[in-house]
């Protein structure tokens, strides 16, 4: 069987305690963090920048999985890698070459992602897809936590799955936004590799990050 990462969304954090927040998330068993980058232009709300980031990576050895959500994300592509991002997620509309945005990510030794909105087709990415690690398809329209699943997206999980199985290549499959205990489901049996969760991470069971990481991970 194969084994499903989550990746914690810290949107869902308490903001005034990050740090700590981060540790108890790799005390519960989070396999990367989730760094949701947001500019109030790409997204209509704002979040968190490199500063923030540098000072969260003394925190934990977990990998940080960072989304920008920003436009153009081009020239702040290394300011997130110096940061210390190990994946970079990228949204295909926000840079005007796709190829030299993943070209630099890569040159700075990084895992590269590319971002796919729910109304944004498989077609965005599908030439780039022997060059990325991992595709993030968003379940939610990016800005905020705590949205309703748009179950729509699951069909463009199953045709990435089987375009990945034909092509025999190796990127990985996460999704992000409202992913509860049974969405979750639903994306695993979809071919999700990779689990994002602000909301059921920090609020279900009051909290019990370990219980909600290991139910998560259940099929
Ligand atoms: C949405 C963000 C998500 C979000 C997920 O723009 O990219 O990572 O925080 O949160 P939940 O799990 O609450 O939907
Ligand atoms: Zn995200």
């Amino acid at each position: 069987m194969k084994k499903i990462q989550i990746s914690p969304s810290i949107l869902s954090a308490d903001f005034s305690q990050l740090g700590n927040e981060i540790k108890r998330l790799e005390e519960g068993g989070a396999d990367m963090i989730h760094v949701d980058v947001m500019d109030g232009h790409f997204v209509p709300n704002l979040t968190i920048g490199p500063p923030v980031i540098k000072s969260l990576k003394k925190h934990t050895k977990l990998p940080f999985d960072v989304h920008l959500m920003i436009d153009p994300v081009h020239k702040y592509i290394k300011d997130y890698s110096d940061a210390g991002a190990d994946i970079i997620t990228f949204h295909p509309e926000a840079t005007e070459n796709i190829s030299e945005t993943i070209n630099l990510i890569k040159s700075l030794n990084k895992k590269v992602g590319v971002s796919l909105n729910p109304d944004t087709e498989i077609a965005a990415a599908e030439k780039y897809l022997d060059k990325i690690e991992l595709i993030l398809i968003m379940s939610v329209y990016p800005g905020f936590g705590g949205q309703k699943f748009i179950s729509d997206v699951i069909q463009k999980i199953k045709d990435l799955d089987k375009i990945r199985k034909e092509r025999k290549l190796n990127f990985k499959i996460e999704i992000d936004g409202g992913i509860n205990f049974e969405t979750s489901k639903i994306a695993i049996n979809a071919g999700v590799d990779i689990l994002v969760s602000g909301t059921t991470i920090f609020k279900e069971n009051n909290g019990d990050l370990k219980k909600n990481i290991k139910t998560l991970k259940q099929i």
